[in-house]
């Protein structure tokens, strides 16, 4: 296997048609739609560059590196797609006072959610497609925003990939009650 590492700033369009230039060039096998900014305010309250840049980065660069990827994965008819959403996408209807101000990044994720299972066409060509849910993870995505997570339980991002690596389908899992507060995994294979 060869791994090459490429440097980009996904929430700029431009960079992201670079890099998916470059990934139509080479075999990609697997697409792990990860990076993500959250930007917890109130919507009236951050500069809509901020709102622009959570689109980017969470919608349209996972839309445009997985249109990149597909072509090559159903050709040789195999390859697996790994969208990372939140447990937040499923928030939207829900006003608590312990949920942070999300009405971009939550909306940005259940498109995520969308985009995935309606993804699940190419399943019979021998590609699949994931959609992860986590939780709270103990990661820098809170700090990076100053907010101090240290009192709340949060999964370990081990354990966010060991989910999505031993996921059951959507079916089994709701059948067997591995839904459960930590999230969801739905995948999507023949
Ligand atoms: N932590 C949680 O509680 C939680 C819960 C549910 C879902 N998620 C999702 O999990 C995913 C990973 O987040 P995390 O928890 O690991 O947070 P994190 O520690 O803040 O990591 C975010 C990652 O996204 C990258 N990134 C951010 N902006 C980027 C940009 N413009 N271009 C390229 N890469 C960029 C970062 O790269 P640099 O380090 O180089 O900036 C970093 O690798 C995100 O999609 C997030 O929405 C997180």
């Amino acid at each position: 296997m060869t791994v090459r590492a490429i440097q980009a700033d996904l929430a700029d369009p431009g960079e992201v048609q670079r890099i998916s230039d470059e990934m139509r060039a080479m075999p990609v096998d697997m697409m792990v739609n990860n990076a993500g900014l959250a930007h917890y305010k109130p919507f009236a309250d951050p500069p809509p560059a901020q709102a622009a840049e959570l689109v980017d980065l969470n919608v349209l660069a996972p839309v445009l590196l997985t249109q990149a990827a597909l072509p090559g994965m159903l050709a040789r008819s195999r390859g697996t797609v790994i969208n990372v959403a939140s447990l937040l996408a499923f928030s939207g209807a829900v006003q608590a006072p312990f949920l942070p101000k999300r009405a971009v990044y939550a909306a940005t994720k259940s498109f995520l959610v969308t985009f995935t299972q309606a993804l699940a066409e190419v399943a019979d060509r021998g590609v699949h497609v994931q959609v992860v849910c986590p939780g709270v993870v103990r990661s820098e995505f809170h700090s990076r925003q100053g907010l101090d997570m240290s009192a709340v339980p949060r999964m370990e991002p081990s354990q966010v990939v060991e989910a999505s690596w031993t996921a059951p389908s959507f079916l089994e899992a709701v059948t067997s009650g591995k839904v459960g507060i930590h999230g969801i995994t739905e995948t999507a294979s023949r």
